[in-house]
């Protein structure tokens, strides 16, 4: 059957969901169903359109074959990929990756989104520092509750990503506000599917001081950073810029 998108005509039942079947003597659930249902729940999720075709199956393993950093990218691929075999038994956690730019891991992540939309399950896609400032922009933004209209669907979502966590400098505001959001899908056992270029702890040494980077607890609060190790598989991509690889 050829793909349709949410507001095509399916011609087998010209849009109804139903159709005759073989006999022509019963009528029977139609196979567009699953499809429509497909493109209307990706369509929801809000994918960027930069990120729309990252999949597992486009996703490269490169540098030397053996060498610590293919090593790494191989493993944080089976990680999740067997996060989303595993799903939904995942006991409520989500998954963390963490790594510098340009590592995929936005490309992982979005690849996962999908893959656990096609299961069955409804997804949001939300930047982190998009959503803050949409969070803040809003009238009631100073009223962190379930039913504020930018917050709930990211609480309310199967599955939701944040993406790019801890991506600017924290206020006492910031580390409410994602506090809530994440103790609030944690209590609820709902997944939080997150990328992040934060460390867990400082660098030590001449690389520590030439590479400033943030640390959990200083990006989003000692709270945020001890929950997020309860709620997810924290997993390291430690690799070449994808966009500067030799290989
Ligand atoms: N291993 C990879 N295989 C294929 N494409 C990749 C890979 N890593 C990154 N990319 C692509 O490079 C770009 C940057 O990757 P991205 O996922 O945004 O990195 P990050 O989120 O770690 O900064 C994206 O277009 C992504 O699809
Ligand atoms: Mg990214
Ligand atoms: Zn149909």
């Amino acid at each position: 059957m050829a793909r349709m998108s949410a507001t095509e005509e399916c011609p087998l039942c010209a849009g109804t969901g139903w159709r005759q079947d073989q006999s022509q003597a019963a009528v029977v659930p139609c196979e567009c169903r699953a499809q429509t249902r497909l493109a209307r729940a990706l369509a929801a999720a809000q994918i960027p359109r930069r990120y729309e075709n990252c999949a597992f199956t486009n996703f490269q393993l490169y540098g030397d074959k053996g060498s610590p950093k293919y090593n790494s990218l191989l493993n944080a691929m089976k990680q999740v990929h067997s996060y989303a075999g595993a799903y939904p038994l995942v006991d409520g956690k989500g998954i963390l990756l963490t790594g510098e730019p340009g590592r995929g891991k936005t490309h992982l992540i979005v690849a996962l989104l999908k893959t656990l939309i096609a299961k069955g399950a409804n997804g949001l896609f939300v930047d982190y520092q998009e959503l803050l400032k949409r969070i803040q922009s809003s009238y009631d933004s100073t009223t962190l509750t379930a039913e504020h209209r930018v917050i709930r669907p990211v609480l309310d979502a199967e599955v939701v990503v944040i993406d790019d966590l801890g991506a600017n400098r924290i206020t006492d505001w910031v580390e409410d506000t994602i506090n809530y959001i994440l103790n609030h899908r944690y209590n609820e056992k709902k997944p939080a599917l997150l990328t992040a270029n934060l460390r867990e702890e400082r660098m030590s040494g001449a690389e520590g001081e030439r590479k400033t980077h943030a640390t959990f607890q200083e990006r989003l609060g000692a709270r945020v950073a001890s929950r997020l190790r309860e709620m997810c598989r924290v997993v390291e991509i430690h690799a070449e810029d994808y966009r500067e690889r030799q290989t």
